[in-house]
């Protein structure tokens, strides 16, 4: 285990996650003695105009991964159009290796529900909602009770705090569906129907839930609008880079000495996260890694100094995504890797688009037939082909992601590939795992 630097240690700006040590900061009593509904009350003396300025000044990007600017999605709704306005927060998180939003929801529920009412209030919203995968049993029971606290304390429900503000949140539970985590998908499943993405336009600002404004922001999106009201724009955008500001949550796997999450202000590089937590395990050296979970292109070791903002990883041919760094060393293999989130492509595909139903099950196909020795040299130029016909032609983001692990695992470890094919790395799977793979 190394120890860190001070100048690295200097890098963890705790923001979001600085309650997440308090015990009781899951309670009320608790979240108000570290401020807590401190950003509402401010909040709710300002013009609703003013606080989506607010967030406009200070270059808030959405935490769920693709980082659109949060300010011009709010002011994307249209005022005064008569209509019910709508708050959905995406509290999904399905992307494999992703694990930031939960612990954020388990251990600081009050500062996303405190976001969420300032939130509506700027985009006059009277309702709004948690989609919360239907698995994370723990944080959705965390979250009803801190909705039923704040209600007991005037803070939800109507008239808050005197203000004539009306504000109802709901918990939603979904049953559990990675696509479910795409915007238009969730919106579907929270109506009723199944969960699959809707064609856009018409997009949520004007068509969303039941057809009315909504905005659909990620967990770590809302769970910032509070700390910005208080600190304000400029103090935000003290932290991170010019482009994209505020801290971040980097949740760290893989093979490091103390897997977790680790809060540095945006454009922090993956050597300094690997020296936070303690270093790589003995006996492994870093070889890939993802920089924002498995529907990121793959980084290696070259990779080590690149700035994890959304323009350096963008620059290095990659996605900053959700900051899901997931890392592997010498002792893993690329292709088998990339075969195994293949698998759950495949088995989350929603079947709405042929490119991504079709091509990840032929895809899985040819990595089994790979990886237990059978493959040839031409099923390389398969998978590239299907990867074509895949990305930027599939219906929404799944299909897309669902190639970046292939397409970047031959682009920088074609070798280990070619050492299955031409039998010098022993096969990893069986016969019987070859169902179908010819
Ligand atoms: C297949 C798929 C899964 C997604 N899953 C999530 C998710 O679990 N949580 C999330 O916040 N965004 C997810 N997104 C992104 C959302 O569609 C949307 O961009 C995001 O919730 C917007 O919030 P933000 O602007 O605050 O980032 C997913 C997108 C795709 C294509
Ligand atoms: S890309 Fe995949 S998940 Fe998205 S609509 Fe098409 S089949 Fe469904």
């Amino acid at each position: 285990m190394t120890t860190p630097r001070p100048e690295t240690l200097a890098k963890l700006t705790p923001v979001l996650t600085r309650r997440w040590l308090s015990p009781d900061a899951w309670r009320i009593g608790g979240y108000e003695k570290l401020d807590g509904y401190a950003a509402l009350r401010k909040a709710l003396r300002a013009h609703p105009d003013d606080l989506i300025q607010l967030i406009k000044d200070s270059g808030l990007r959405g935490r769920g991964g693709a980082g659109f600017p949060t300010g011009l999605k709010w002011g994307f709704i249209p005022q005064g159009d008569g209509k019910p306005h709508y708050l959905v927060v995406n509290a999904d998180e399905g992307e494999p290796g992703t694990c930031k939003d939960l612990p954020l929801m388990t251990h600081d529920p009050h500062s996303l529900v405190e976001g969420v009412i300032i939130a509506s209030y700027a985009i006059r919203a009277s309702r709004a909602y948690i989609y919360i995968r239907g698995e994370a049993v723990h944080a959705a029971r965390r979250l009803r009770n801190a909705v039923a606290e704040a209600q007991a304390k005037g803070y939800l429900g109507r008239n808050i705090l005197g203000t004539g503000f009306d504000l109802e949140l709901v918990v939603h539970s979904g049953a559990g569906a990675y696509i479910c985590g795409e915007e238009t998908a969730l919106l579907d499943s929270l109506e009723g129907f199944r969960g699959q993405p809707r064609l856009r336009p018409p997009f949520p600002a004007t068509h969303g839930l039941y057809a009315s404004p909504t905005v659909v922001n990620n967990v770590g999106t809302i769970a910032s609008v509070p700390y910005i009201v208080l600190g304000g724009a400029d103090w935000w955008k003290s932290m991170g880079t010019e482009k994209s500001s505020g801290p971040m949550i980097y949740s760290l796997s893989g093979r490091i000495v103390n897997p977790g999450q680790f809060e540095c202000g945006l454009g922090v590089t993956l050597r300094e996260l690997i020296e936070l937590a303690g270093g790589m395990q003995p006996g492994h050296q870093l070889r890939f890694w993802t920089p924002g979970g498995s529907s990121t292109p793959l980084l290696t070791a070259e990779h080590l100094d690149v700035p994890l903002d959304f323009e350096g990883v963008a620059a290095a041919g990659s996605i900053l995504g959700t900051t899901a760094t997931q890392i592997f060393s010498d002792q893993d293999c690329p292709v088998y890797a990339t075969y195994r989130w293949l698998e759950f492509y495949h088995h989350e595909s929603c079947g709405k688009c042929t490119p991504c139903r079709e091509g990840n099950y032929w895809m899985v196909r040819v990595y089994r037939r790979i990886l237990a020795g059978q493959g040839t040299h031409e099923d390389l130029d398969t998978l590239l082909d299907t990867c074509d016909n895949i990305l930027g032609r599939s219906f929404c983001g799944l299909g897309d992601g669902a190639t970046s692990s292939v397409t970047s695992s031959l682009q920088y470890f074609k070798q280990d590939y070619l050492d299955y094919i031409e039998g010098r790395t022993a096969p990893k799977l069986s016969d019987k795992q070859l169902v179908g793979a010819h």
